[in-house]
């Protein structure tokens, strides 16, 4: 086979060399410590309370979804009990914290994003003291807790909602949310002609006592999910005074749901073609700064500060990076890395542009490769579209997942590889392929809403298969519970148990990948150097003697003379690195760049 040649001699960029620069501030180079175990696990953190301000600058943050995780109680149901069993697994891993999606009392319109009390936890997941002994349990393990948080609506079903539809229009009840007349002869026309991210109408037109129909309310998602007026001061207290309500109880950080979508511009005008930016309706105002502004300040009030994580969804990168300045967020999910296709140009390309907007704002970037809303990436990766966007989702789409697979552990090691914090939704680890569900099982709204076209997003939300044998594969505590959505009788061949006992499995490589990161400092915190390996890889050095080569390519790469390897996401050919597969070396220090 024909190879490229491997130089090893940097080629830094300007952008590389600021980047250097800034990841050389010692306030960027903090990681909590972590002391082995008797029996070498690395179970239990001894942290430099210095450092600890700033784990969130290079953490592996691990996405649980509970009702699919663990069932402890034995319903099919995944719960707080479960998740709490299965923390040595979690930390076994070695991630440094858990986001786990909404876990509030919620009629589940949305998944549990449609919060009716904000107090509480889901009957079906426990209760406020589990959640407050998980919370505790995890930190004995050196595991933060991150929660989500919704401000951009509410559930329907929430006391405020009901309270403004028993009351009359222009009642300081409705001035929480956005209630208005409708337009033309009898008010019968919505009042915008905006659309719902979630595809279809974002107004909903309510009735009233006597029967007659009344005004209508705005709501960007389901009607289940009214949105809430961010000029409210009840609104703005509500959410400050929930923050403090978790963090007081120990919980380390919030993620903030569609978080570039709560402000809107309240003359409701038609959506405007290309709006310039700040310009948009309800989408990324320039007010919304405040809102985070001031819960930073909340955050800031701890003493080891909390932190706050955005869903910002914005094509536009510089607007991106206003979330991210000094006092508003300390980091935002980086999806334009994810949703670009398997192509080294652009992938590299991305993590260039990444790097280059999160620099001015001295924020660190994060590497996500999906989510629970994503189609997962062993699935994504073997299709002829390796890319992701909402609405190129169909049924039926052929996947080889033996090609998406090999290239979800490069990437998988890739994104390990890069300078700042890492995500992991719950089952890539065992690199778990989307399930397309009979159409019965399905709950999400995305897939109703598009008239059934789109599969919607219970694919990667499937419980994770724990052991090889029973009736959940493991799931359920209760061996013959049915799990809440039907896992394929494959995934026995992807049980943890069984990849537990293969040295090759997705769920080994995540363990030997989370721990060299964790062991190598310069991996966390060096500076990211280009290699030259080729147009069709993605080559770098992280500080002096690391470094990570994934080839995108055809044809296989030839590897340095002068390195070992570390740890490889495939077999290598003798010495190259086949395609689509990525390898960490330690290798010999540069003369040309002082890392
Ligand atoms: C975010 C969540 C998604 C939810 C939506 C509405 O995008 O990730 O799951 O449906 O917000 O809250």
């Amino acid at each position: 086979m024909d190879s490229e040649v491997l130089s090893l001699t940097g080629r830094e960029s300007p952008a590389a060399a600021a980047d250097r620069a800034a990841n050389a501030a010692p306030s960027h180079g903090a990681t909590a410590g972590i002391v082995a175990s008797d029996d070498g696990n690395p179970l239990r953190a001894a942290e430099d309370p210095a450092l600890a301000h700033d784990w969130w600058r290079t953490a592996v943050i691990y996405q649980v979804y509970v009702r699919s995780f663990a069932d402890g109680s034995g319903d099919g149901t995944g719960d707080l009990a479960g998740v709490r069993e299965r923390l040595p697994y979690l930390a076994q891993l070695g991630v440094d914290a858990l986001w786990f999606n909404p876990w509030y009392p919620s009629p589940l319109a949305d998944a549990g994003y449609d919060v009716a009390d904000y107090r509480d936890i889901h009957p079906m997941f426990g209760d406020l003291r589990q959640a407050e002994e998980l919370i505790a349990e995890a930190r004995e393990l050196g595991i933060r807790t991150i929660i989500d948080v919704v401000p951009n609506h509410i559930s329907h079903e929430h006391p405020w909602f009901q309270e403004a539809l028993a009351s009359e229009p222009g009642s300081p009840a409705r001035e929480r949310f956005w209630f208005r007349d409708g337009l033309g002869e009898g008010g019968d026309q919505m009042p915008t002609d905006w659309v719902s991210s979630f595809q279809g109408p974002t107004w909903t037109r309510t009735t009233n006592a006597d029967g007659t129909p009344g005004q209508w309310y705005l709501h960007l998602f389901t009607p289940e999910q009214p949105d809430l007026n961010w000029n409210h001061p009840d609104v703005r207290h509500e959410h400050e005074d929930v923050l403090r309500f978790w963090f007081d109880r120990g919980v380390a950080g919030v993620r903030i749901d569609s978080a570039a979508l709560p402000v809107k511009d309240p003359s409701f005008p038609p959506l405007p073609h290309d709006p310039a930016p700040g310009e948009h309706p309800h989408l990324d105002r320039d007010e919304i700064h405040d809102i985070y502004r001031a819960w930073r300040g909340v955050a800031d009030e701890y003493d080891e500060p909390r932190i706050l994580v955005g869903e910002v969804w914005l094509a536009d990168a510089a607007r991106f990076a206003r979330y991210l300045r000094p006092d508003e967020m300390h980091t935002a999910f980086n999806f334009e890395f994810m949703t670009q296709p398997w192509e080294a140009q652009v992938l590299r390309a991305s993590i260039e542009r990444t790097l280059t907007e999160h620099r001015p704002v001295g924020a660190p970037a994060t590497w996500v490769l999906s989510n629970h809303d994503i189609t997962r990436p062993v699935t994504r990766y073997g299709r002829e579209d390796t890319g992701f966007a909402f609405d190129r989702k169909r049924f039926g789409t052929s996947t080889d997942l033996e090609l998406g697979t090999r290239r979800a552990r490069a990437a998988a090691l890739l994104t390990a590889a890069l300078p700042g914090s890492l995500y992991i939704y719950q089952g890539d680890e065992l690199g778990l392929p989307e399930v397309e569900l009979d159409r019965s099982f399905i709950e999400d709204p995305m897939h109703f809403r598009s008239g059934g076209v789109d599969p919607g997003r219970d694919g990667c939300r499937v419980p994770l298969p724990w052991s090889e044998h029973g009736a959940s594969l493991g799931f359920s505590a209760q061996p013959s519970a049915q799990p809440w959505l039907p896992q394929p009788a494959q995934w026995s061949h992807l049980s943890v148990a069984r990849q537990e006992a293969d040295p090759h499995s997705m769920l080994q490589l995540y363990r030997e990948a989370l721990s060299l990161r964790r062991e190598r400092e310069d991996m966390r915190t060096g500076a990211l150097t280009w290699l030259d390996a080729g147009p069709d890889a993605i080559a770098f050095r992280r500080g002096a003697t690391f470094a990570s080569i994934t080839n995108l390519g055809e044809r296989n790469v030839a590897l340095p003379g002068n390195a070992s390897v570390l740890l490889a996401s495939g077999p290598l050919d003798g010495t190259e690195l086949p395609p689509d597969c990525t390898v960490w070396l330690d290798v010999e220090p540069d003369p040309h760049t002082s890392a």
